[in-house]
């Protein structure tokens, strides 16, 4: 048994670059009392994991230079020596990108018995729950027009779905033709809006006809914009993500929010980790609708630590339909 780990060893500028992180070997990691130590068997590819490499204090300690990056993985406990967790549990939290992890128990739940390792980061995790609790914020309601943008990425597919099952007419916004025939054709969204080759403006007002009462926001920048000028009034927006920024030092400007106020408007950002203590709410509704056939998913898996450049890489180049996982190691 060794340890690996992806460590940083400068500060990204742009696109993560060769030379800014590295596979390193680390310490196997030896619980003490009240520990215990887990082999990573899953980890989600996301891409907040380029802003969490910024200098800059987020929603965790800022990591330094040198640190192994941050990821959410799903894992099986080796050795435990916490009342609460035996050999064999299967866990997930944000932890690190290694391949064996310590932890004291407050960073990681244990996965519910009935749901699929493999699917876990795809329906469930923090990508289910971010689609169902992003929309409970804006309560979106039958017969409304809702728009999502990164709508074939993981929380953006899933979004545009449960929106549907509660009765809205749904446009979802991707970067590439395939994308946009994947949303309408095989997951029932009404329209798709290509904004590499498309006029969004344009786009926007033919596809919502009505005006859009919901934006589900993924990207912020210039597709926000255009969303701004066509909210109605009364309209909600869940700011979710700023994908449009993740790899920018000169943050794209938004310049259309006089709109809310015209429209008497409202933006509500949100994190799903406050919502941890709900989450096995959502993952049994999102059961009951895979269940049912209502909701669908596309995983990609890639094999072996060493596919974290190309995976991420990947994931920014659109060259992935739904959800991204690393296998570290087999399933038990
Ligand atoms: N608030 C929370 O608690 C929370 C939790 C989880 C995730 N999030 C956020 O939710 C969003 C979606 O996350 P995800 O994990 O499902 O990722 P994702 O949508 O699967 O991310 C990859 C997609 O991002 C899009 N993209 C890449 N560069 C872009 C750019 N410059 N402008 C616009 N789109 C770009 C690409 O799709 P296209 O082909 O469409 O460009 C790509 O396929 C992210 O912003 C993420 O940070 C928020």
């Amino acid at each position: 048994m060794s340890n690996q780990g992806w460590c940083l060893l400068r500060r990204p500028t742009g696109y993560f670059q060769e030379g800014d992180i590295v596979l390193s070997d680390l310490p196997m990691p030896q619980p003490a009392p009240g520990q215990l130590r887990i082999r990573t068997v899953y980890l989600s590819i996301d891409p907040a994991y380029r802003v969490w490499a910024n200098d800059i204090i987020l929603y965790f300690p800022k990591l330094e230079i040198g640190e192994t990056l941050r990821g959410s993985i799903i894992g099986v406990v080796e050795e435990s020596y916490h009342p609460d967790f035996t050999p064999g549990d299967i866990v997930t939290g944000v932890l690190r990108i290694q391949k064996y992890l310590l932890s004291d128990g407050t960073d990681i739940m244990k996965v519910p018995p009935d749901l699929s390792l493999r699917s876990y980061f795809a329906l469930y995790g923090h990508i289910g729950t971010t689609a169902y609790f992003g929309l409970e914020i804006v309560h979106p309601k039958a017969g409304e027009t809702l728009v999502v943008s990164s709508a074939a990425g993981g929380v953006g597919s899933l979004a545009g779905q449960m929106a549907k099952i509660y009765g809205c007419r749904v446009v979802g916004i991707a970067g590439a033709d395939d994308r946009c025939r994947w949303i309408v054709d095989e997951l029932g969204f009404d329209a798709a809006i290509n904004y590499r080759t498309q006029d969004v403006d344009q786009r926007l007002r033919e596809t919502c006809p009505d005006g859009i009462d919901v934006y589900f926001d993924n990207v912020g920048g210039a597709i926000l914009d255009s969303v701004c000028l066509q909210l109605n009034i009364g309209a909600r927006i869940a700011l979710c993500g700023m994908l449009t920024n993740y790899n920018s030092d000169q943050p794209v400007a938004v310049y259309n929010l006089l709109e809310l106020i015209l429209k008497r408007a409202s933006a509500h950002g949100f994190l799903v980790t406050d919502y941890l203590p709900r989450y096995l709410e959502a993952f049994t509704q999102i059961k009951a609708w895979e269940a049912a056939n209502k909701i669908k998913y596309r995983l990609t898996v890639l094999d072996g630590i060493e596919q974290l450049p190309q995976a991420l890489e990947g994931i920014f180049a659109s060259r992935y339909l739904g959800k991204v996982v690393l296998q570290i190691a087999p399933e038990p």
